[in-house]
């Protein structure tokens, strides 16, 4: 978890500096939303929002698998940042012109058990950005309602700041009862006050 904060106010507050840009340039361009954020983040205030930085070093790793992903689950929304550039990235790696979100608001694990329910079996990228004392539970959440299948990836941010030692001790020992997970750690270098790991689990076997 962050240090403590007034976090609705901070995402008010930038709702409305997005909302005082022009609408026009904003409407149907995620690239134009996630600028506006970005130079709210560099020149207003400091948000807890995934960087550009590890972004492209996802946008890099994604690229490498050989099964290019076309489902992707965040755990842990705020201002969208993140939510933002998944669309677009993903269409990017598929050479596709169009993408479909989803939003829930509610707990995370009450978000997976929904999205079996709603006919998702598999997910291809599993990205962890909320509280990290939910990592583990969440990742054997999945692995209890089978969503995820040898080439899912599981991308983690915070494992370095505040730190996720149970879930890198799970993922890092190589999983359990016939999961198995090989790990890379991508520094992306830059603010020395951040955390600035980009924690990537891949998932080679189930059971
Ligand atoms: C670090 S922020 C996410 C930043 C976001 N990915 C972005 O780039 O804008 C973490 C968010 O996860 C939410 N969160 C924490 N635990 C959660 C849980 N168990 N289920 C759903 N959301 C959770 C918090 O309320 C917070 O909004």
């Amino acid at each position: 978890m962050p240090p403590p904060g007034d976090y609705h106010a901070d995402a008010v507050a930038l709702h409305k500096y997005v909302m005082s840009k022009d609408q026009l340039q904003l409407m149907n361009n995620p690239q134009a939303v996630l600028d506006a954020i970005d130079d709210y983040v560099n020149n207003v205030k400091h948000l807890m929002i995934y960087s550009d930085k590890k972004l492209n070093a996802t946008e890099k790793a994604l690229a490498t698998l050989d099964l290019k992903p076309k489902v992707l689950v965040e755990l842990g929304g705020y201002v969208g940042k993140s939510a933002v550039a998944w669309g677009p990235m993903l269409m990017k790696l598929n050479t596709a012109t169009d993408s479909t979100s989803s939003i829930g608001i509610r707990e995370s694990g009450e978000s997976l058990r929904r999205l079996k329910e709603e006919g998702i079996e598999h997910i291809d990228v599993l990205f962890l950005d909320h509280w990290e004392k939910f990592y583990v539970p969440d990742l054997r959440l999945c692995e209890e309602l089978s969503l995820l299948k040898p080439g899912s990836v599981i991308v983690a941010d915070n494992t370095d700041m505040p730190g996720a030692p149970d879930y890198l001790k799970y993922v890092e020992g190589g999983g359990e009862g016939g999961w198995k997970y090989r790990c890379e750690s991508i520094e992306v270098g830059g603010s020395t006050k951040g955390p600035s790991i980009v924690h990537i689990a891949y998932c080679e076997a189930t059971p």
